[in-house]
C-alpha cells in the first residue's frame, strides 16, 4: 500500500480498498486489464462516459476526444475508466431518437451506480445526448462534467452559407417546386456536413450544448468550440483534469440544476434564440433535479430576453461565426443583468466568473441589447382550447404575417395519411389553411417525433408559397424554421382536443394573446371525444416500457418511475 497516493476516502474504495475477496477479485480484475496497482488504487476512478459510435457522425471524432480527456485525468492523478454509452446519431436512429432518450438516462444513471466510479465526464452533443446523459447523472449525484461535441465545420455552396438541416429542408422545398435539379442535389449531398461535429446552426445539439453551460455543466467557453478546433481538445483534456477535482466532494449535479440554473438557461434559450425542444429537456432535467419549474418560464424570459445570436435557421450565421465572435461567455456577458451570476459552476467559481471579462468580436454575430436580431420573441408558450396543457412555437423563425391566423384545418393522422395526401392535386388546400398534424406525441409517435415542420404541399411550393400555419402534437428540428406550432398538450393519443378536430374547422393562433384555439365549444369538443380510444401498446421492447411510463411534453416525457434523484448504493458481495 506504499504506492498509494492518497487515502481519501472515496466511493470507488468499496470496490479497490477494503480486504475482503470481492476487493481481491475487483484489484485482480483491473490487473487483468493491464493496469498497474499504482494507476488505480488510492486514485480518484474518473469515467468517460463517451456516446461514440459508427452511426453517429456528430461523435465521429469522441473516441480521440476521450482519450485527451484522459490525459487529463491521468495528469491530474486520477484513473480514467471509459465507458461506451447509447450513442443516439439524430438522423440515423429510428423512429427517433427522442423514443430512446430516457434510455440512454437509465443507462448512464446505472453506469455510473453500478460501477466504482467517483466522478464522470460526459461526451456527447447530438440533440438527446447531453439532456440524456445530465438526467442520469443527476438522478445518480455523482459529480459530472460535460464535454460538448462541438459544432461541425460551416457548409458552403457556390458561395452560400449553408448549414445543417436548416438547408436540406430549404432546398428540398425548391426541388419540389423544380428550382433544384438532380445533379444539383447529388452535389449539395457532399457539402453541408463536412466534418464530424453537431450541426452547425442553432439546432436542438447547439441549443442544448450552450444550455448546459449556462447552467454551470461545462468549463467556460466549452460549447462554443468547434469540434475541429485543436482547442476542442484542449478544453476535453482541461476538463479530464477538472474531473479529478470534482471526485473529492465536488458539487453534485443536483446542486449544480437548482432554480436559479434553469432561470439562466431560460434566458440564454431565448438569446441565442434556440431550439423549441429545449423545453421538453429543461422539463426533464427539472423533474430529476425536484426543481418545480413555473409554467410560463421559458414564454416569460422570451418576453424579456430579445434573439442576440444571428445564427440559422433564425439568422444568417453558423456556430464557428459564434465562435469566432466570442461564444456563449461573449454572449452572457450581454445578459448580465438578467442572470444570476453567482450560480454555481463544474469549474469552481461562479458562472459571472467565466463571462464577466468576455469581449464581443463581432455585434453582427453577436447582437448588443439595443440591436436584436428580431423584434419578435424567441420562444412562446400557447395555451387555448386546442392546447390547454400549453404549446410552444419559435415566432423569430415564422413567418410575421401568420403570428395572427385564423384558417381551416386540414387534419392529417399521422405521418402515413400526411404522405398520402399533402401532395394530391385535388387536396383542398389554400396558403390560408391550417396543417394539422396529429398522433405525433409521446404516446402517439411513440417518442414524439419531429414530424412537426410538415412539408408544404408541392402545388403550393409551385405558386411560391414557402411557409403556412402549421400545428402538431410532435416536436421539430431546432435546425428548421416555419410557422410551426408544436408540443400540443394534451396529445390527441392521450384524448387530447387535438383529437376532436375536423377538416374545416377554424383555428386561430394569437401570439399576441398566446392562444391556440379552435372554434368550438367545450362541450361539441367532449362530444366527439366520446369513445375515443389511445392506441393500442406497442408489443415489446423498449417502446412497451416508454409508452406504459411516459409523460406529456410540459413535463420533459420522462418516465414516471425516474423522477427525482437518489437510489441505495449497490451492495458489494
Ligand atoms: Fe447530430 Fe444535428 S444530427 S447534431
Amino acid at each position: 500500500m506504499a504506492d498509494e497516493p492518497n487515502m481519501t476516502a472515496r466511493r470507488s474504495d468499496r470496490w479497490f480498498r477494503d480486504g475482503g475477496m470481492r476487493q481481491f477479485a475487483h484489484r485482480q480484475r483491473a490487473q487483468q486489464m493491464g493496469f498497474d496497482r499504482s494507476e488505480f488504487l488510492g486514485r480518484p476512478v474518473v469515467a468517460i462516459l463517451n456516446t461514440w459510435s459508427d452511426l453517429s457522425p456528430c461523435h465521429a471524432h469522441l473516441r480521440e476526444r476521450a482519450a485527451d480527456v484522459a490525459r487529463g485525468i491521468t495528469r491530474a492523478g486520477g484513473f480514467a475508466v471509459e465507458l461506451p454509452a447509447l450513442s443516439l446519431g439524430e438522423v440515423m436512429v429510428k423512429p427517433t431518437t427522442m423514443l430512446y432518450r430516457n434510455m440512454l438516462a437509465m443507462e448512464a444513471e446505472e453506469l455510473l451506480r453500478s460501477h466504482p466510479i467517483d466522478a464522470a465526464v460526459l461526451l456527447g452533443g447530438c440533440d438527446k445526448t447531453v439532456p440524456g446523459l445530465l438526467m442520469g447523472a443527476i438522478s445518480m449525484g455523482l459529480p459530472a462534467i460535460v464535454v460538448p461535441a462541438g459544432p461541425m465545420l460551416s457548409g458552403h455552396w457556390r458561395g452560400r452559407t449553408l448549414g445543417a438541416g436548416t438547408h436540406t429542408r430549404m432546398y428540398w422545398d425548391e426541388k419540389q417546386a423544380g428550382n433544384v435539379g438532380d445533379d444539383d442535389w447529388v452535389e449539395l449531398e457532399g457539402v453541408m456536413t463536412r466534418s464530424p461535429g453537431t450541426c452547425q446552426t442553432m439546432g436542438t445539439a447547439s441549443t442544448m450544448t450552450l444550455l448546459a453551460e449556462a447552467m454551470g455543466f461545462t468549463l467556460p467557453g466549452a460549447a462554443s468550440i468547434p469540434a475541429m478546433d485543436s482547442a476542442h481538445r484542449r478544453m476535453a483534456y482541461r476538463a479530464g483534469a477538472r474531473a479529478v477535482a470534482l471526485a473529492d466532494g465536488g458539487i453534485a449535479p443536483g446542486a449544480i440544476a437548482t432554480e436559479r440554473a434553469f432561470g439562466n438557461a431560460a434566458h440564454v434559450l431565448a438569446a441565442i434564440g434556440g431550439s423549441t425542444n429545449a423545453a421538453v429537456h429543461l422539463a426533464a432535467l427539472a423533474g430529476r433535479a425536484g426543481v418545480d419549474l413555473p409554467g410560463d418560464l421559458i414564454d416569460a424570459a422570451a418576453r424579456r430576453t430579445p434573439l442576440l445570436a444571428n445564427l440559422f435557421p433564425a439568422g444568417t450565421h453558423l456556430m464557428a461565426d459564434f465562435f469566432r465572435a466570442g461564444g456563449l461567455p461573449a454572449l452572457m456577458r450581454r445578459l448580465d443583468d438578467r442572470l444570476d451570476g453567482d450560480a454555481p459552476t463544474v469549474a469552481g467559481g461562479t458562472l459571472a466568473d467565466g463571462y464577466r471579462d468576455a469581449e464581443c468580436w463581432d455585434d453582427d454575430v453577436i447582437r448588443p441589447l439595443s440591436n436584436p436580431v428580431s423584434d419578435a420573441p424567441p420562444l412562446a408558450q400557447l395555451r387555448g382550447n386546442l392546447a390547454p396543457g400549453g404549446a410552444i412555437m419559435k415566432p423569430t423563425a415564422a413567418t410575421p404575417a401568420l403570428l395572427e391566423h385564423s384558417g381551416p384545418a386540414i387534419v392529417f393522422d399521422g405521418p402515413a395519411d400526411m404522405r398520402a395526401r399533402i401532395d394530391d392535386p385535388d387536396l383542398d388546400v389554400t396558403p390560408d389553411s391550417v396543417l394539422v398534424l396529429r398522433g405525433g406525441g409521446p404516446l402517439g409517435g411513440p417518442g414524439m417525433p419531429e414530424w412537426g415542420n410538415l412539408p408544404i404541399p408541392r402545388k403550393l411550393l409551385k405558386r411560391g408559397v414557402r411557409d403556412m400555419l402549421r400545428l402538431s402534437d410532435a416536436r421539430m428540428s431546432g435546425t428548421h424554421g416555419g410557422t410551426c406550432v408544436l408540443h400540443v398538450v394534451p396529445e390527441s393519443a392521450a384524448g387530447g382536443p387535438l383529437a376532436a378536430l375536423r377538416d374545416g374547422d377554424r383555428v386561430t393562433l394569437s401570439l399576441s394573446a398566446r392562444r391556440l384555439d379552435v372554434a368550438l365549444s367545450d362541450a361539441q369538443i367532449a362530444e366527439r371525444l366520446e369513445g375515443h380510444r389511445p392506441p393500442a401498446p406497442p408489443a415489446r421492447g423498449f417502446a412497451r416500457l416508454y409508452a406504459a411510463h411516459v409523460g406529456q411534453a410540459d413535463t420533459g416525457c420522462d418516465f414516471d418511475f425516474l423522477l427525482g434523484a437518489g437510489a441505495p448504493e449497490p451492495a458489494i458481495f
